[in-house]
């Protein structure tokens, strides 16, 4: 069974990556500092999958890290999720920001390198968009200036991804520009575990919902959109998974020095205003909100073309917006019950 390192594992993208990847007939080995996450979800992964999966509790700027793990396991690929992704956080410490999402980049593929892991998918996002000149924005619009430390850490990753590979043929490697995961497993046993207040959408409504927050803050409502307030593509989170899998079926043919990347999303728009009224349309529930000021740094209106990830990576989005919003409350239920 071929092996595959989740870094981040146990975090809310990379905890469903790594049941898809078992789904999928790859043995996942996780890391994981619990930085952004919780022990607890190694008993929902084992609760899905019935499967006790290797974990090293390792920082990734570690050099040892993966050298050890490297020397234990013989590894197919790793997937590279682990760093810290708070874009306000960003602003205010970007130190912490370039130091842990750059160094721990480095130390991977010099590791990798050095023990020929030859196959890498990067966790990448759209903001290296920025606002984009046309939508859907596809993966030849431009890269604009980054809108955060966090955005440009992305920049800065897969520009080091780029030339890594350039300078080793036997390295291959995938960035994936995630939109805007959200969601839960259906199960219930993992999904998104935000710590403190949200500053993500989805998260923030399902807290209002179950009376965490008083109230949502929808971020301004005089943008030029169909009801004023600003367009995201929302992808399920369990879609999101399984796009890392076919990332690496993909990688997998590939012969040397290969890079790429790849939009993921689902390549519809809704507005905030709209996930709001999905949300109360799949509940049942009143949602205490009021419109507030616009958000410093948000672009307007931002969505995927999908061709090239449906031609090429053979992926496609399967679950809709309602779906995620109900596996989203769902998920929120579950962890007010515990
Ligand atoms: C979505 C929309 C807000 C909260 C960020 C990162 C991106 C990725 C996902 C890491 C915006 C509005 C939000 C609230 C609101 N993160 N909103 N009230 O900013 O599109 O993307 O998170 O990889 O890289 O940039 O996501 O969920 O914060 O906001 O009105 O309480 O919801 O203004 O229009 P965003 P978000």
């Amino acid at each position: 069974m071929k092996k595959i390192l989740v870094t981040g594992g146990t975090g809310f993208i990379g905890s469903h990556t790594v049941v898809e990847l078992h789904n999928a007939g790859y043995e996942p080995i996780l890391i994981d500092n619990f930085s952004n996450s919780e022990r607890s979800v190694l008993q929902g992964i084992k609760n899905i999958t019935n499967k006790d999966f290797s974990f090293y509790e390792a920082d990734c700027n570690d050099p040892n890290t993966f050298q050890s793990i490297f020397r234990e396991h013989k590894i197919e690929g790793v997937i590279h999720f682990a760093a810290y992704k708070a874009v306000g956080e960003s602003v205010k410490v970007p130190l912490k920001y370039y130091n842990n999402n750059i160094n721990s980049l480095i130390n991977l593929l010099e590791s990798m390198l050095k023990f020929e892991v030859n196959n890498l998918v990067f966790s990448s996002s759209c903001t290296v968009y920025g606002q984009p000149d046309s939508l859907p924005v596809t993966e030849d619009a431009p890269i604009k200036k980054a809108e955060s430390p966090y955005g440009n850490t992305k920049q800065i990753c897969e520009e080091i991804i780029v030339d890594t590979c350039a300078a080793n043929a036997s390295l291959h490697a995938i960035s994936l520009r995630y939109f805007n995961p959200i969601g839960a497993h259906p199960s219930a046993e993992i999904g998104e575990l935000p710590l403190g207040i949200p500053g993500n959408l989805v998260p923030f409504i399902t807290q209002t919902a179950a009376g965490i927050r008083e109230k949502l803050t929808v971020f301004g409502n005089d943008y030029h959109t169909p009801d004023g307030s600003c367009i995201r593509d929302y992808i399920h989170v369990v879609d999101l998974a399984k796009a890392h899998v076919k990332a690496f079926e993909l990688l997998d043919k590939k012969t040397a020095g290969f890079y790429d990347f790849f939009n993921i999303g689902t390549g519809k728009g809704s507005t905030v205003l709209e996930v709001v009224k999905g949300f109360e349309k799949v509940t049942g529930k009143n949602l205490n909100y009021w419109v507030g000021p616009r958000r410093p740094g948000d672009v307007e209106k931002v969505y995927a073309a999908v061709d090239k990830s449906s031609k090429e990576l053979d992926w496609k989005t399967e679950l809709d917006l309602e779906t995620a919003l109900i596996d989203a409350w769902r998920w929120e239920q579950r962890l007010q019950q515990k």
